[in-house]
């Protein structure tokens, strides 16, 4: 079997998927916009051939170029698991008549006012919202909806472009840095708290199903430096507030007609108790959730994705002993990193628990944090008890700190 998989090596978790391809057997034809010979030896060594193309994000050029190298070979399955790419990995199937989610079918789960179309035909709670393509759409949209409001692009992603307005005045402030975004949705704001709902599934069908908790949520810590985000992956899943969301999560995966591969929700909680849909995307979560789902269970959905994929077969344990929290740090101070202070009292406390550790070490330039949740590096604990993971968790946040200059 041979699988053209559109980015093998970005993002982070690329690597691993192509990994997983290779292990369950199939041969893994990568595009790229990097040579091959300056592919990590990570990936490399997993690919049977590889496509280089000029610029991987000009979507009708990597289109045309796959095509082309096709031509004359047999192709089984065509994949991206990378947000931006996801369409065209859609065009090229359609292109070649592979059996998959078309490029219109994906674009519902790229589109935030499409998808959310969608899911409130069948009766699901999202928020009020409107697609505005100029400022006096914008503004009919805010008379219709009231404040607070949450503006953002219609196609975003990592909370990028994202604003809760709540006044005339700020409206006014926030208009100008909005004029290259081409569509946005204007949405009622949902107070609340925020969890993902991420499942893999075969023709629709969750075969693994995971809630992880953002603390705090998205917005706020991607406003906020000083913060250190922490996303918690919930050991229990049967506890009477997430119903709601999990029950929502199945519906949407009908709603939106989901076929096989991830997908990663995002939803509300209101202090009501009730789950108000956020969006939904048709690929893994970004940012660590894919191994904090392994580390809950001590699994490889890295290649579970792929054997789903290309044999139709799921081969884990689904029990879930561990609830999984990851703590991204951010350093004081601009530059290159300098000090890195409670790091080794942290692994004495816990090091039993640790399952993995990112800091950038001393030296390294500090990361754009606005860019990447991964900011200047992430730590990752896990606990069979809820209450104990959340102090490790906090720990981590408030007792590890980086210092740049
Ligand atoms: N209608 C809304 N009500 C409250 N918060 C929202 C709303 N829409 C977005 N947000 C906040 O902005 C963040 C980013 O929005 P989201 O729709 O998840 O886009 P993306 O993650 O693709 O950038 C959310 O995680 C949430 O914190
Ligand atoms: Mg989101």
């Amino acid at each position: 079997m041979n699988v053209l998989f559109l980015s093998p090596s970005y993002p982070r978790e690329m690597p691993h998927f192509t990994r997983g391809l290779a292990e369950v057997g199939v041969r893994v034809w990568g595009v790229g916009d990097q040579p091959a010979h300056a592919l990590p030896e990570e990936v490399r060594r997993y690919l049977s051939d590889y496509l280089q193309v000029p610029r991987l994000l000009d979507e009708d050029d990597l289109v045309e170029r796959t095509l082309r190298w096709l031509r004359g070979r047999s192709v089984d399955h065509v994949e991206s698991l990378w947000e931006p790419l996801m369409v065209a990995a859609a065009r090229i199937r359609q292109q070649i008549q592979l059996p998959g989610m078309t490029p219109e079918h994906v674009t519902d789960f790229r589109d935030k006012q499409r998808m959310k179309e969608r899911v409130a035909s069948v009766g699901i709670r999202v928020p009020y919202a409107f697609r505005a393509r100029s400022i006096s759409e914008i503004r009919e949209a805010v008379e219709k909806i009231g404040y607070p409001l949450i503006l953002k692009p219609i196609a975003g992603a990592g909370s990028a472009d994202t604003y809760r307005i709540n006044s005339p005045q700020e409206l006014e402030q926030i208009l100008p840095r909005l004029q290259h975004v081409p569509e946005l949705s204007c949405e009622e704001f949902i107070d609340g708290r925020e969890f993902t709902f991420d499942a893999l599934c075969l023709e629709g069908r969750p075969l693994f199903v995971s809630v992880t908790e953002y603390l705090p949520r998205p917005l706020i810590m991607r406003t906020n430096e000083w913060i250190s985000p922490v996303q918690i992956t919930i050991r229990d899943l049967q506890q009477p507030h997430l119903a709601p969301g999990l029950q929502m999560g199945h519906e949407v995966l009908e709603a939106m007609q989901m076929q096989t591969g991830f997908v990663h929700m995002e939803w509300y909680l209101t202090s009501k108790g009730e789950a108000v849909f956020g969006e939904i995307a048709c690929r893994p979560g970004g940012a660590y959730i894919v191994d904090q789902m392994n580390f809950s269970n001590d699994i490889d959905l890295f290649r579970e994705w792929a054997r789903v994929r290309c044999h139709q077969t799921f081969h884990s344990p689904t029990a879930r002993p561990y609830n999984v929290a990851a703590i991204f740090k951010r350093a004081q101070g601009q530059g290159h990193i300098r000090s890195i202070h409670g790091l080794q009292h942290f692994r004495e406390q816990c090091g039993r628990w640790l399952c993995a550790e990112h800091l950038l070490p001393i030296g390294a330039l500090r990361r754009d944090w606005k860019q990447t949740l991964l900011s200047d590096g992430v730590l990752i604990v896990r606990h069979p008890d809820w209450d104990t993971t959340v102090q490790m968790a906090r720990m981590a946040a408030t007792q590890i700190q980086l210092f740049a200059a």
